[in-house]
């Protein structure tokens, strides 16, 4: 979103905020010790009920429905956000399946001002949307949005989410996003979400980083204790807010931090309320760290599969040299869980704003091809990640192969990336036909051989178990981006 980070959300209660950094054991609660009982002890009100917090909240969104997106604005071209919102992405990471979007339910709880549920109708042919949001405003802002948009196949319904249960359905697929953070209850609107979702189903949700918006929360406990968010912030807490931080010397601490360097004096007035109501006047808004996410994972019995952008949660990446880490670190890193190396990022780097994350019920997951018999290669079928079968990219390939450079297969889809993942174009000339359909790995190396019938170097002919092994690492190594997709047969 441009140079500002728009989303996130803020709130009063957050003075509470900086006390949630708790152990694994702990049960996410509320009322821990805050790390500022001076400022907590001297003029705080107590939590209001859960109900008048929820109350406050609607009315916030109804007042400032999420996200501000002009109805008409498309995300057909958004090929990351068609990619993350893919039950095909979800589903192929926990149970190494290619699945058919056609007659999937869906569910996007909370969804806002319907942007997401658009991006879910987009990236999920033939799939129903049903999108249900505690305010009004937002579920009729959603409905429009789709009809206008011409999806049919769309409800929406003003529900809390905590009430799911009495829509009478189940899902294949739910989306929640930024959302969780909100609730009084996280653990019960988890639950809640987990009674509606099918056995084989999957749930996307995040909660904010308490590490990586400290200093917003800062800002919101100072504007919280100056009574701002006592009541649903409007016009006046707005004004008030960028009248202190415009009066306020440069490189005083908040300012500098949350104010400065952000082009602010450019953007449209839209977007200021957008910024003032993500980061600074959000009522429910709690951050919250990795060890907490799995505690309320364990809480609710739901089972961890993946961070959304699980690339750029890769702790070894955060070293110069990452094939040659210290030797504590390397025995370390080795024998981490998940749940410690995500920890171990965020404490070292935290930059990602959501632990955005897929959960599912627990079973056992899909077999990696990293774990696969030389038999299972053999009847391997690949198919290439929806988002990526588009004509753009067929050029593309086509281009490559004609003028011998290189194929960009990250150019669109640069969600599973760090760095730019390129191709030989006459390796990469055995994908082509997977934008006709899924094809047999045999397949796909006997064209190898026709493309490279010798070997360049010592000019001997290509074997078939050559071209094979040739095929299986490259589609091993896209794999790893899910660009494409192995199943076994
Ligand atoms: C920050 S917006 C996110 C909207 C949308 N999911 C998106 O990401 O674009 C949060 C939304 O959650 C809704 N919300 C908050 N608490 C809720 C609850 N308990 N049940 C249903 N919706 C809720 C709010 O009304 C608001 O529309």
């Amino acid at each position: 979103m441009g140079q500002v980070d728009m989303q996130g959300w803020n709130d009063p209660l957050n003075v509470r905020r900086p006390s949630q950094i708790i152990s694994t054991t702990q049960e996410v609660n509320r009322d821990t010790t805050p790390l500022m009982p001076q400022v907590m002890s001297q003029a705080m009100p107590p939590d209001p009920a859960p109900d008048s917090a929820q109350d406050k909240i609607r009315q916030q969104f109804d007042y400032g429905p999420y996200p501000r997106i002009p109805l008409d604005t498309s995300p057909k071209g958004d090929y990351n956000d068609l990619f993350r919102h893919s039950l095909v992405t979800a589903a192929y990471l926990r149970h190494r399946r290619v699945v058919d979007t056609h007659d999937k339910v869906i569910l996007d709880a909370g969804c806002g001002s319907g942007y997401k549920a658009l991006v879910l109708a987009l990236a999920n042919p033939g799939a129903k949307i049903v999108g249900i949001d505690l305010s009004e405003k937002s579920v009729e802002l959603a409905r429009q949005r789709l009809q206008f948009h011409g999806v049919e196949n769309a409800e929406f319904y003003p529900l809390k989410l905590e009430q799911v249960g009495e829509l009478g359905l189940e899902f294949d697929y739910i989306n929640c996003d930024e959302v969780l953070y909100l609730l009084p209850d996280p653990a019960a609107g988890l639950r809640a979400m987990k009674s509606v979702l099918k056995p084989d189903g999957i749930l996307r949700t995040n909660l904010h980083s308490l590490y990586q918006r400290f200093l917003f929360y800062r800002a919101q406990t100072l504007f919280q204790f100056l009574g701002l968010l006592d009541t649903p912030p409007g016009d006046l807490e707005e004004t008030v807010v960028i009248e202190t931080m415009n009066a306020l010397k440069n490189d005083v601490r908040l300012k500098a931090e949350t104010w400065m360097g952000r082009n602010l004096e450019q953007i449209t007035p839209d977007k200021m309320k957008e910024y003032l109501g993500a980061n600074f006047l959000l009522i429910g808004d709690t951050g919250y760290t990795i060890p907490q996410l799995f505690a309320l994972l364990e809480q609710v019995d739901l089972e961890f599969v993946s961070m959304v952008e699980w690339r750029h949660w890769d702790v070894t990446e955060l070293f110069q040299d990452p094939d040659n880490l210290p030797a504590f670190w390397g025995m370390s890193l080795a024998t981490a869980s998940i749940q410690e190396r995500l920890h171990v990022f965020e404490l070292l780097h935290p930059v990602n704003r959501l632990l955005d994350f897929w959960c599912a019920h627990p079973g056992p997951a899909g077999v990696p091809v990293d774990d696969w018999s030389d038999a299972e290669w053999q009847t391997a079928v690949v198919h290439l990640h929806p988002q990526l079968r588009t004509a753009d990219l067929k050029d593309d390939l086509i281009r490559c192969i004609q003028t011998a450079k290189p194929f960009e297969i990250s150019r669109f889809v640069t969600l599973p990336t760090l760095a730019p993942v390129l191709l030989e174009a006459s390796v990469a000339a055995c994908l082509l036909p997977l934008w006709d359909g899924p094809q047999p790995i045999q397949a796909l190396a006997e064209r190898y051989r026709q493309v490279r019938p010798v070997d360049p170097v010592t000019l001997e002919p290509v074997l078939a178990a050559d071209a094979l092994v040739a095929v299986r690492e490259m589609l091993n190594r896209l794999d790893a981006f899910l660009y494409v997709l192995l199943e076994s047969a």
